[in-house]
């Protein structure tokens, strides 16, 4: 039975699972998943050896993304359970060794909550108005958006409302969909509300929170950046002195230094993680300290199947992280990109190659699914053994590949209806787990699936896997397991490799990690092979590989 820290640093080296709540497991039929659900999968999360999980948001919403579009930020989704089911399930979790770890979603709320439906009630200029960021429009009769900036999710990120008395009125922004609008951090009583949403949860036995989109809670939407047309996360990199109108301003570390008041209040403290894509450099304040205490670090996420690659965001992050004091992350997969084992099924670029087979229609027989789960399991095994934190996502224990051809009339991200099907989004990833070869929903629930599951899932059912010591699940069992007992000192030092395309380091107590991103077999150090990635032969790990060994 793994064992977890339960002191002030128990996040420092944790693996954490995340949960898509809506998708993991459904307990009633309705063909959503459900806390319930969740709570009734804790036997199969001991024994997958994780030490927390992260749940997406699981709060009221009408679901335009999601769910990261808030009704009630201190409440359940009633399709989803009761604060009564998430205190049953915080309660067993907590008695198998696994913290919780929420999504705070601070940037927007839903449409539907009642600071917004209170908005639109009230008059232009009212305090109810400047919680959110509402504009007059231009042209004659204000009938045209303030600025030309876009959504990321496609579309203007404008939208135009009905004024009480049935006029048309103001704009209001949302960087998001139309049904997301932006708060604005400049107003006092939203930071209040933040500070009892976080004390709420926190008072529940919430250990940490994932904090979205953290780096664009403080804008300056001064006329005068009205000129700059698109401003996608992309295309920040012009701004990076912590004065971008919309992103990664200074100012916003004032917040997150309240919020650490308020973690600080709780023995253990609470902790966080950033949601911030910000370049390396600028992700240590976030990550501080005096601030949320980690930040998403997605370079090996973006990166390819590179030796060099993934040395070089190995150091830098190493080193980012000792500046500021905390211990990196490391993700491959979660539920806003192509899931990992999918992308290194594909020549090239993975990310880039990735959206262009999404776009060409997700076809599986496009894929060379040996080798994505191949270099999918180096990846994940060579940042099992990584200083700082591994955050998983739900299926990728199972190898499970992404779900590229949902029907149109089936999708749900808004991605896909804001850019009229041009960008496919990000269903495929969130499709329900499949838990059993047959069924309805393949074991997800007694019933049907909210998004298609199609018929390969059979291949990947958890309780197939469950019995086969040669499964990805098996696989991952053994990796973090060991990597509980091996963990020590969060220090690396990195060893002469015998080609450009390996990785050889070693952790503390002769903990050895070689990564062969080749494809020729390479020469294994003298010592104990404690887990292979794939198989060894004559004494010698194979291409696209990772091994550990205790010399
Ligand atoms: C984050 C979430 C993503 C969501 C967006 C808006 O990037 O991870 O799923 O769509 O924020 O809340
Ligand atoms: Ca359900």
């Amino acid at each position: 039975m793994p064992t977890i820290a339960s002191d002030a640093t128990w996040w420092r080296q944790a693996a954490v699972y995340q949960i898509y709540p809506r998708s993991f497991a459904d307990s009633n039929g309705d063909g959503i998943g459900d806390l319930k659900g969740i709570t009734a999968k804790i036997p199969y999360l001991v024994e997958l050896g994780i030490d927390a999980v992260w749940l997406s948001p699981f709060y009221p919403s009408a679901l335009a993304d999601g769910g990261y579009d808030v009704d009630d930020y201190r409440n359940v989704d009633p399709r989803i359970g009761t604060l009564e089911d998430f205190d049953e399930m915080s309660a067993a979790l907590h008695a198998a060794g696994i913290k919780i770890i929420v999504d705070i979603v601070p940037n927007h709320t839903s449409d539907r909550h009642e600071w917004f439906q209170e908005a639109l009630a009230s008059p232009k200029g009212s305090a109810a108005r400047e919680r959110y960021i509402f504009r007059d429009g231009k042209g004659e009769n204000g009938e045209l958006p303030p600025n030309s900036w876009g959504s990321i999710f496609g579309g203007g990120a404008w939208e135009q409302i009905t004024e009480p008395d049935g006029a048309p009125g103001q704009w209001y922004f949302h960087f998001f969909a139309k049904e997301q609008p932006d708060l604005n951090w400049d107003n006092p009583e939203v930071h209040e509300d933040f500070l009892k949403t976080l004390r709420f949860w926190a008072d529940r036995g919430v250990s940490g929170f994932r904090v979205d989109v953290a780096h664009m809670l403080k804008k300056n939407l001064d006329p005068a950046y009205d000129a700059l047309r698109t401003l996608m996360f992309g295309e920040a990199s012009v701004f990076h002195d912590g004065q971008h109108p919309l992103f990664d301003r200074d100012e916003v570390h004032e917040i997150f230094a309240d919020w650490r008041k308020v973690f600080n209040e709780y023995n253990p403290p609470r902790t966080a993680v950033a949601e911030a894509w910000v370049p390396a450099h600028r992700r240590a304040r976030y990550a501080s300290p005096e601030g949320l205490g980690q930040a998403f670090n997605f370079d090996l996420l973006q990166a390819d199947f590179d030796a060099a690659q993934f040395r070089k965001i190995i150091a830098d992050n190493l080193a980012f992280a000792a500046e500021s004091g905390t211990s990196s992350t490391w993700v491959f997969s979660n539920h806003d990109v192509i899931r990992h084992a999918t992308r290194y099924a594909l020549p090239g670029n993975a990310a880039k190659a990735g959206a262009q087979w999404l776009l060409d229609g997700g076809d599986p027989a496009a894929l060379d699914i040996p080798r994505g789960l191949r270099r999918a399991k180096a990846a994940t095994l060579l940042m099992l053994a990584l200083p700082g934190s591994a955050y998983l996502y739900q299926g990728e224990e199972l190898g499970l590949q992404e779900a590229g051809q949902i029907p149109s009339e089936q999708r749900q991200d808004p991605t896909f209806f804001r850019t009229q099907g041009e960008q496919i989004g990000r269903d495929g990833c969130r499709v329900p787990l499949p838990w059993e070869p047959d069924g309805t929903s393949f074991g997800f629930g007694p019933a049907g699936a909210h998004l298609p599951q199609p018929e390969w899932f059979a291949h990947y059912a958890a309780s197939v896997e469950e019995k086969d010591p040669a499964s990805t699940l098996a696989f991952y069992r053994r990796a973090l397991a060991l990597r509980h007992e091996l963990q020590g000192a969060e220090t690396l030092v990195w060893e002469q490799a015998s080609d450009d395309s390996v990785l050889h380091f070693v952790r503390p107590g002769g903990w050895h990690v070689v990564a062969n991103f080749g494809s020729a077999p390479v020469a294994l150090p003298a010592g104990e092979v404690l887990l292979v990635s794939a198989d060894v032969e004559d004494g010698k790990l194979l291409g696209e590989a990772t091994a550990w060994i205790r010399a």
